[in-house]
């Protein structure tokens, strides 16, 4: 594609914030991810599966729309920024957060996430229903009358998993154009330009599904009848039960993983943290997939046999009402809960969506063997002893 290339060097990623942990795949301390609603961009976690796309003319940008439709054509920023523009505050998660406890179960493959791999940005950019509109595709269209039932998107950076193959994923038609479900053709994140790390110049956001989807670096769009074929929908990104193993994996028999289930992490003290006896603020993030908004998060320190309930908030000084109209429906929730420490003990959060979906108790019963969607009840150790909290 003209404009912005791949494949690149890691010799020629931008530069990233220092606290970010690992070079490539970056995440911040998880106390970062609690100091604002809102994840400053050089905080907000990078997933990229090969080194990133150089711009050069970016003049010269177009994503291209092929496939099973009738005006096959060229869309450049030009014609996209003219479209009505919204900004959607939206939770990006890799499906793999929280692998790490998951290995210490049994080993699994993957990037060694802690709970990190996560986000809450506004991300600015016209709805892909009304590009799509634009095409001669209705709103709520399942299927185009070329038979196109899946739009699939195709990225300008090469991955290995894709033998050297741009990154691609797809979304049902249906999804893609239903203005409700709020996919973004976007170009701003949190009232900027893109940054190179995060899509520049275009890339989508699919609200409540797993980041996987959210494909950067546009090139084109298309078409198709099948969802598609790429190494990210078939060969990944699927959640198999604790019994398969890489000796008996049928990976066809299983569909992408799409919307991510219910998950809640504790971002103010480390899985193993130091604290004085007395009051410790306990603070994290709780989050669902679907446009699900989290009805309750619960906090114990008695292994689970009793609970206090945890205060969410969204935006500061206004309280947060899960499914209301006043709430961001694509957006965690942050939590908080006060706790009278006297002796070294385990704290557990557990979030509850307003389908009353609830975490997993253990993560022994979501294991598997690519690591995705650990869930289960986030469990922290304080030790008492010396510290600052
Ligand atoms: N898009 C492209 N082109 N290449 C990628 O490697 N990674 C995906 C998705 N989109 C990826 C991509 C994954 S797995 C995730 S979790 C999100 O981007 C991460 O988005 P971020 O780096 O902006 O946080």
């Amino acid at each position: 594609m003209p404009g912005v290339r791949g494949p690149s060097e890691y010799s020629q990623e931008p530069s990233r914030d220092p606290s970010l942990k690992e070079p490539f795949n970056a995440e911040p301390p998880r106390s970062a991810l609690v100091s604002s609603y809102v994840t400053p961009v050089h905080l907000f976690y990078k997933r990229n599966h090969g080194p990133i796309p150089i711009v050069d003319h970016i003049e010269n940008y177009s994503v291209s729309f092929t496939g099973l439709i009738d005006n096959q054509t060229k869309l450049s920023i030009k014609d996209i920024r003219p479209l009505p523009k919204y900004n959607v505050t939206a939770t990006l998660q890799c499906a793999g957060n929280r692998r790490t406890a998951m290995s210490k179960v049994r080993n699994v493959r993957g990037v060694g996430w802690d709970v990190s791999a996560i986000g809450n940005a506004v991300w600015g950019g016209a709805k892909l229903a009304d590009v799509l509109e634009l095409l001669g595709i209705p709103k709520l269209t399942s299927s185009t009358v070329l038979g196109g039932r899946h739009v699939e998107f195709v990225s300008v950076d090469r991955c290995k998993e894709e033998n050297g193959g741009p990154y691609k994923a797809s979304i049902p038609l249906s999804q893609a154009t239903n203005p409700d479900a709020d996919v973004l053709l976007a170009y701003e994140m949190n009232g900027e330009i893109l940054n190179r790390d995060h899509g520049f110049p275009l890339r989508v956001v699919v609200p409540g599904v797993i980041g996987a989807r959210s494909v950067k670096w546009l090139d084109s769009i298309n078409l198709l009848a099948e969802e598609c074929q790429g190494f990210f929908m078939q060969k990944d990104y699927k959640m198999f039960p604790p019994s398969v193993n890489w000796d008996n994996i049928n990976w066809s028999s299983r569909r992408p993983q799409m919307d991510f289930p219910v998950q809640s992490a504790i971002c103010s003290l480390e899985d193993v943290q130091m604290v004085k006896p007395g009051k410790v603020s306990i603070k994290g993030y709780a989050v669902s997939g679907g446009g699900r908004g989290i009805e309750r998060v619960d906090i114990s320190m008695d292994g689970g046999k009793s609970w206090v309930e945890a205060s969410r908030t969204q935006k500061p000084g206004r309280d947060y009402i899960s499914e209301h109209n006043s709430s961001d429906k694509w957006a965690w929730v942050l939590f908080e809960a006060t706790i009278d420490v006297s002796q070294s003990t385990e704290v557990i959060a557990k979030a509850v969506d307003s389908a009353a979906n609830v975490q997993p108790e253990n993560v022994e019963s979501v294991w598997n063997l690519r690591g995705v969607l650990n869930t289960s009840w986030h469990r922290v150790l304080l030790r008492l002893g010396h510290s600052n909290l």
